[in-house]
């Protein structure tokens, strides 16, 4: 699959309706990645969701979405349109069970270039992570949606396991295409005045300059031990951050956190910034794709 440059949006992050994702595609993004879409509506968790720290975000939105059912009447109404930019849309979809995944995996395929598993989601009880975390779910799912539809499909990794490379084995196996990693990493902050956590969920997901390093890990123990595409996500602001991901091994990258820190443009500089480098260093982004290995 082509794109027309590596630096997509990332799930969560303004891909709640069909319209913010088009102004994403608008914004320059190569791809863009829906906000993760279950079977059933999802008012998500209470307020306070989200804690702004000077590390990153810390998040328990608790998947909110409207249901496929809905959302595919957005993506109707934006897709031509998305189309035409030659930006992709990446379908990222949970549920609760095989059935939950093949279900909403076969209504949205038609309006998606790829699909994303998001089985990584570290506060959403009973769905997300507590798939990710154990191999043979993992392993059922993915191949339970790869037999259901046409479009390549894409596992998107936690990184809150102790073997990491064991759930991506027991992706390969059941034939999936790619991986995207990472998700959240589980934390906490207390409101010391409070003296109780300030999540509504207690705990939640950090993601942003914090965890870049976990991140690049990742990506670079899965370009090591597999032959698959990566999307690398994790603490990107800047094309340093990327061409980092990419030297680990991703072969594109999606920017999360960084669309609040930098504004919506942040794709259009990310892309600027990857292109200086690759002048100043006169060499090809294929080039450098998992260079730190050799
Ligand atoms: C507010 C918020 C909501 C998110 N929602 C989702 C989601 O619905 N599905 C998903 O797979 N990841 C979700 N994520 C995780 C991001 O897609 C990404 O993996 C993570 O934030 C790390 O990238 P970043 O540091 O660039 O933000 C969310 C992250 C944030 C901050």
């Amino acid at each position: 699959m082509k794109f027309k440059n590596p630096v997509f949006l990332a799930s969560g992050i303004m891909g709640e309706t069909g319209s913010s994702l088009k102004r994403m595609a608008k914004e320059g993004a190569g791809a863009v990645t829906t906000k993760s879409i279950g079977l059933n509506p999802n008012p998500g968790h209470k307020n306070p969701t989200i804690v702004e720290l000077d590390i990153g975000l810390l998040n328990a939105m608790g998947l909110p979405n409207p249901g496929v059912n809905s959302y595919i009447e957005e993506l109707e109404e934006v897709r031509d349109f998305i189309k035409k930019l030659d930006t992709k849309i990446i379908g990222s979809i949970y549920g609760k069970n095989e059935e939950e995944f093949i279900e909403v995996a076969k209504k949205i395929e038609e309006y998606v270039d790829l699909i994303e598993l998001n089985i990584s989601c570290p506060h959403a009880k009973g769905y997300g992570m507590a798939i990710g975390q154990d191999p043979d779910l993992s392993h059922s799912i993915c191949k339970a949606v790869k037999k259901s539809v046409s479009v390549p499909v894409f596992a998107k990794l936690t990184p809150n396991v102790s073997n990491i490379l064991e759930i991506a084995e027991a992706l390969v196996e059941a034939k999936v295409d790619g991986f995207v990693a990472i998700n959240t990493v589980r934390g906490m902050a207390i409101d010391i005045r409070a003296k109780k956590p300030i999540l509504s969920n207690k705990f939640g997901g950090l993601s942003g300059k914090a965890i870049k390093p976990i991140g690049v890990k990742v990506v670079y123990d899965l370009y090591e031990n597999f032959d698959k595409p990566i999307i690398g996500v994790g603490g990107i602001y800047t094309g340093e951050d990327a061409i980092e991901y990419i030297m680990a091994g991703a072969s594109a990258v999606q920017v999360g956190t960084a669309v609040y820190v930098r504004g919506y443009d942040v794709f259009k500089k990310i892309c600027e910034e990857i292109k200086k480098f690759l002048e100043e260093e006169n060499l090809k982004l294929k080039d450098i794709i998992g260079i730190a290995h050799e």
